[in-house]
């Protein structure tokens, strides 16, 4: 067990200083619980193979509280913080990572404002949403939260999916 840890944790270093010299960054994305349910998966799934990312990985589930507060644990105590749970918790989700030039930035680009009436068209948010906790999607914000979220959700066996 311990040499298939080390296995995957040695490929994400290797990737990850190719990236760093190419410009590639790897991007976390949820697909919030009214996608499935608004039948919007293919739509959005399909902007992004557009613009020129590809998807590393991609799986449908249904969260656990504790890993939906790990995700958001910044935002405890705020207004929404509770609404923000039962709406992450209470469907299914699909959970992503995509890859190109400039991932992060291009993804909160391409999802528009946080909230979707102020979100400008064109943007997923901006076309397709109007409420602002179920804003259809999440994305990392930094290569810091990157690295941070997707860990909670994928193993890095998960992360190098060619090996
Ligand atoms: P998300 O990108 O998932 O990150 C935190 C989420 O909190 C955000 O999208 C919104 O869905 C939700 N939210 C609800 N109200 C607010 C608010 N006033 N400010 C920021 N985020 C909010």
């Amino acid at each position: 067990m311990d040499g298939v840890l080390r296995q995957g944790e040695a490929c994400l270093d290797i990737l990850k200083q190719e990236d760093a010299e190419m410009g590639v960054e790897r991007s976390f994305i949820i697909l919030k619980p009214s996608c499935l349910k608004r039948g919007l998966v293919g739509e959005i799934i399909s902007r992004f193979e557009k613009k020129g990312l590809k998807i590393l990985q991609l799986k449908i589930a249904k969260l656990p509280r504790e890993k939906v507060e790990e995700l958001y644990q910044q935002h405890l105590g705020k207004p929404f913080y509770d609404e923000l749970v039962s709406f992450m918790t209470s469907d299914r989700v699909v959970l992503m990572v995509v890859e190109g030039r400039d991932a992060i930035g291009v993804v909160r680009r391409m999802i528009g404002a946080t909230d979707p009436a102020e979100a400008s068209p064109g943007t997923i948010r901006g076309d397709l949403a109007l409420d602002k906790t179920d804003n259809l999607i999440h994305a990392c914000d930094s290569p810091e939260s990157y690295e941070r979220e997707v860990r909670i959700f994928f193993d890095e066996k998960e992360l190098c999916p060619d090996t």
